[in-house]
């Protein structure tokens, strides 16, 4: 009885988010005036535009932050300074700095603009930052840090897009054409730089040394409108005399097989690459050096080499020494010049794809049908590394796949087209290691063919390869099965963040799906630092978008605009702004996608019309929901039309609130009377007086509360009917669109044991039937493998598909109860809620917000409730105990007491609030249950 009164009060609390809010602001507007610290901080990890000492950047009023060090607990800073200088010395003698913000009273310590004179293309400025704390104490000034300028005019590019005269089919797979070019330094130099960039992939080579760490450069961009280039400071690469630059070329995505219908040459069909080498003397002279019609051209041993199909490699042909000078390149061919647009080029503004870990092999595996497989343990993407000995024409070849079918046989069905074989040829010459240049394979099993000698695992890794995002957050509880759910979403977001953020990684699509990203973006943000990948996709999407506002369902766009705009697809062009804003406090990028996000849903108002309902043909619903027999197609089980009206709300409503944070008044008042309507249309037509949403699925409930589409007094009753649905089927039945919302709007309005069944079910439909199967990634569809070992349909059926784990947003907002408070975005103010249930008697989450790191960490163990928290300086939290007496609760082993860092406390119903300031506490309670939520 008392249990169910605790729950009653604590549904009828959270209900009541207005009061809540109230509460916290007003017991918080005093905190950050409260001191505690008695000695300075330090300052560290500076940033310039999210990147550690960047080079070659092309934005003119760069963002600045920085992470406070102490020790001492309620730490906030109330001023900074920066200085910029042209070389560190001056900034050591503040002599000739170029700007001194002086003394700027503000607690800002992420995104300041640089605010000096304005910088010149190939300009390097240095800086610094000091604090002064709540205290009045001031920091030392930093260790000093970097950005320097790319090449900010058309005007800056000598060089000529040249093309090399090779004779080419191009309707197939064609010799990586490689390209050379030897120049002279007549003097020794004291800095090198090289831009460059390419239709088609490169890899460039100095001296016989590769350039750079960067792979699939210059990235996938919407190339008919933007085209990167990147920036390398090559300094130790040159020398006094002679020099030579080689430069290899790959299809790429350029003119690569891409999509589903075996077609190529999407951008173009001639390959190009444009390079600029800068060098600059000892005595401040300056030699450039640019592609033009001098180079010359030839084929190497790349054969063919193809993104979805894999590469082939003749190390018999191997060019020894023409990367280097005095190679004799009289007969290779000539160059021609292309004319190419250079008004598209831009400075590579996401995140380099790299070389990232590597793994072992875990065995070898010899199949009925007489193959050898490795066993990667992993299903991992990149490609396998091998060394090995043998005669010259010794043909080797690996097959890779994600999975083995029943008969221990490799399975390549679902690859579609996508071929992911990589052949070598031995040029006979000692030991041979080889990896590709220009492919990449989603993989766990690789078979081997040709391989004469006895296979070992030594002569095999595993190069998993990614966007170099930085890992930012980890979750752990005491469910092993929830850990692994866990690995699996970390490993298909490094296996699908690959300069855009794809669908899957193996078959022939690996596309920017709109939708897959959308849904996703908020785990990804806090499993690693993707503000800058986020960036450079969202400008392409804007860039791809059509003139009357559709967005194109996969970005790049390389599909027919026939199958554009659809619902929870192209509202990507909102959410992904508006969460970039959220986790990072990032308001340029909602200056920046302000008119993408307003023309997406002005497409909508337009196609709506009068009544404000939206509707749209071409949907893809509630894509791959829990189908039953009566469903038309995959997603058909929640009503299409309610999934557009629902998404045209979110995208509404999403922007009349980026129309306030950016201060357009007119706007947002606009959007904020279009959304009244469009929720009105909603009601009209899916909603009945009694709070039940056509058709009743757990995805309409889901979108109808997530989205705030009731009316306030229908949303108890609409909460309890999904709650309903979900003890009624006793599993999930949603799709890509409900799935991230379900357990959210579930633990919102007290129903968190049906949430926790959901995520600790074992059976299809779950989370954790996959990881019955053996899982290391997520699957795209609930039942890739069916309970009897066979696969689902071979059309459509990826083991590293990242949807379905956006799961994880509610693994470390709700379980461990990391949560950001939109009143103060970034994690400036944190709000610490963990939901404790699920059987679960510990979970813990960290993360590496902007501000630094952030934890909360709780343990039941004899019915005492432990709840560790860490809070970074310049930062501020509310933290909720839950089911928990005021004077029970103990901080670092004392009673709760309004000093050191405690600003405040109060019991809330049968909750105690805390407000904190920054530092490390451990509260503890009794605890009575662990089997009641609030
Ligand atoms: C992709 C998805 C995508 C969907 C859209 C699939 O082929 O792999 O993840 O969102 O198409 O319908």
């Amino acid at each position: 009885m008392l249990k169910k009164k605790k729950i009653a009060k604590a549904r009828q609390l959270w209900s009541n988010r207005i009061v809540w809010c109230t509460l916290i602001v007003s017991m918080f507007c005093c905190a950050n005036n409260l001191c505690f610290a008695q000695s300075a901080s330090s300052i560290t990890g500076l940033r310039c535009e999210y990147k550690v000492n960047p080079i070659g950047i092309d934005i003119d009023k760069p963002r600045l932050s920085w992470k406070i060090q102490s020790s001492e607990r309620g730490v906030v800073q109330s001023a900074y300074q920066i200085r910029v200088a042209g070389n560190a010395e001056s900034l050591a003698t503040e002599k000739k700095l170029l700007w001194d913000s002086g003394k700027v009273v503000s607690e800002q310590s992420i995104h300041v603009v640089y605010a000096g004179p304005e910088l010149k293309s190939r300009q390097r400025v240095y800086w610094q930052v000091r604090i002064w704390d709540n205290c009045g104490l001031k920091s030392e000034w930093s260790e000093a840090a970097f950005w320097e300028m790319g090449l900010l005019n058309v005007e800056d590019w000598q060089a000529q897009w040249i093309e090399p005269n090779l004779k080419e089919d191009r309707t197939i797979s064609n010799p990586s054409p490689i390209v050379r070019k030897e120049f002279l330094l007549r003097k020794n130099i004291i800095s090198a730089r090289v831009y460059v960039t390419s239709l088609g992939l490169y890899q460039m080579e100095l001296n016989g040394q590769i350039v750079g760490d960067q792979l699939f450069t210059p990235g996938w961009t919407s190339y008919h409108h933007r085209l990167q280039y990147q920036t390398y400071d090559i300094t130790a690469l040159l020398k006094k005399g002679a020099n030579c630059v080689g430069i290899t070329l790959g299809d790429g995505w350029y003119r690569g097989f891409l999509g589903w219908e075996n077609a190529r040459n999407f951008y173009g069909d001639t390959l190009a690459i444009l390079a600029q080498i800068e060098c600059t003397y000892d005595d401040g002279t300056i030699l450039i050096t640019t592609t033009d019609q001098t180079w010359k051209a030839s084929t190497g041993p790349i054969l063919k080499s193809d993104i979805y199909n894999g590469e082939v490699y003749d190390a018999r042909l191997e060019k020894k020494g023409w990367t280097e000078p005095s190679f004799n390149d009289s007969n290779w061919a000539n160059v021609t010049i292309k004319k190419h647009s250079k008004d598209i080029l831009t400075a590579s503004a996401g995140v380099p794809v790299k070389r990232i870990e590597y793994i072992k092999p875990i065995a070898i595996l010899k199949t009925q049908n007489g193959q050898t497989i490795l066993d990667m343990g992993q299903n991992m993407v990149g490609w396998l590394r091998f060394s090995v000995q043998g005669h010259a024409g010794t043909h080797i070849k690996l097959r890779y796949a994600e999975v083995l079918d029943a008969n221990g046989n490799l399975y390549t069905e679902n690859l579609r087209f996508a071929k992911q074989t990589d052949e070598y040829i031995l040029n006979g010459q000692g030991q041979e290691v080889f990896e590709p240049h220009f492919t990449f394979h989603g993989f766990r099993y690789v078979a081997v063919e040709g391989w004469l000698s006895e296979l070992t695992l030594e002569n095999f890794t595993g190069v998993v390869i990614h966007s170099d995002i930085t890992p930012t957050g980890q979750f752990e509880c005491s469910d092993p099965m929830v850990n692994q759910l866990q690995h699996n979403i970390q490993w298909s977001q490094k296996g699908n963040f690959l300069d855009v953020p794809t669908d899957c990684p193996q078959r022939d699509e690996r596309l920017g799906w709109t939708g897959d990203v959308q849904i996703f973006a908020p785990a990804a943000c806090f499993n690693a630092d993707v503000a800058a990948f986020y960036t450079k996709w969202l400008a392409d999407l804007a860039a791809d978008q059509q003139s009357n506002g559709a967005v194109p369902n996969v970005i790049p766009n390389i599909l027919s605009m026939r199958d554009s705009a659809t619902a929870g697809w192209a509202d990507a062009a909102v959410v992904v702004p508006w969460t970039v804003y959220l986790y990072y406090d990032d308001t340029r990028i909602l200056q920046k996608q302000y008119e993408s996000m307003k023309n997406w849903v002005d497409y909508m108002a337009n196609q709506a019309g009068r009544d404000c309902l939206w509707g749209n043909d071409v949907t893809f619903g509630d894509w791959l929901a829990y189908s039953t027999n009566d469903s038309d197609y995959p997603g058909a089980t929640t009503d299409k039309d309610l999934v557009c009206q629902a998404y045209f709300a979110r995208s509404t409503d999403l922007l009349q609130r980026t129309a306030k944070v950016l201060g357009k008044t007119d706007d947002a008042k606009k959007y904020a009377g279009l959304l009244v309507k469009i929720k009105k249309a909603f009601w009209a037509e899916f909603v009945t007086a009694n709070g039940r949403v056509a058709n009743n699925t757990q995805t309409a409930y889901s979108l109808a509360i997530a989205f705030e589409l009731l009316p306030h007094v229908l949303r108890e009753n609409a909460a309890k009917r999904l709650d309903d649905d979900v003890k009624k089927f006793n599993h999930i039945t949603t799709g890509f669109l409900g799935t991230p919302l379900i357990c959210h709007v579930l633990s919102d309005y007290g129903y968190s044991e049906s949430a926790y069944m959901l995520l600790n079910r074992k059976e299809y439909p779950s989370w954790l039937y996959p990881i019955t199967k053996g899982a290391t990634t997520i699957w795209e569809r609930w039942d890739g493998i069916k309970a009897g070992g066979q696969f689902q349909d071979k059309g459509m059926n990826s083991f590293n598909h990242y949807a379905y784990g956006a799961i994880g947003d509610w693994l470390y907002g709700v379980v461990a109860g990391i949560t950001i408070d939109e009143k103060q975005p970034g994690y400036k103010h944190i709000i610490i809620q963990p939901h404790l249930g699920g059987g679960l008697t510990y979970a813990k989450a960290g993360l590496e917000s902007m501000y630094g790191h952030i934890e909360s960490n709780w343990q039941i163990k004899d019915k005492t409730l432990t709840l560790k928290i860490e809070i970074p300086p310049n930062t501020t939290a509310t933290v909720k105990l839950p089911l928990v007496v005021l004077t029970d609760v103990t901080e670092g082993g004392k009673p709760l007491s309004k000093a050191n860092g405690i600003v405040d406390m109060l019991q809330q119903e049968d909750a105690v609030v805390i407000q904190i300031g920054s530092g490390q506490y451990v509260f503890k309670s009794k605890y009575v249950s662990n089997t009641v939520r609030w």
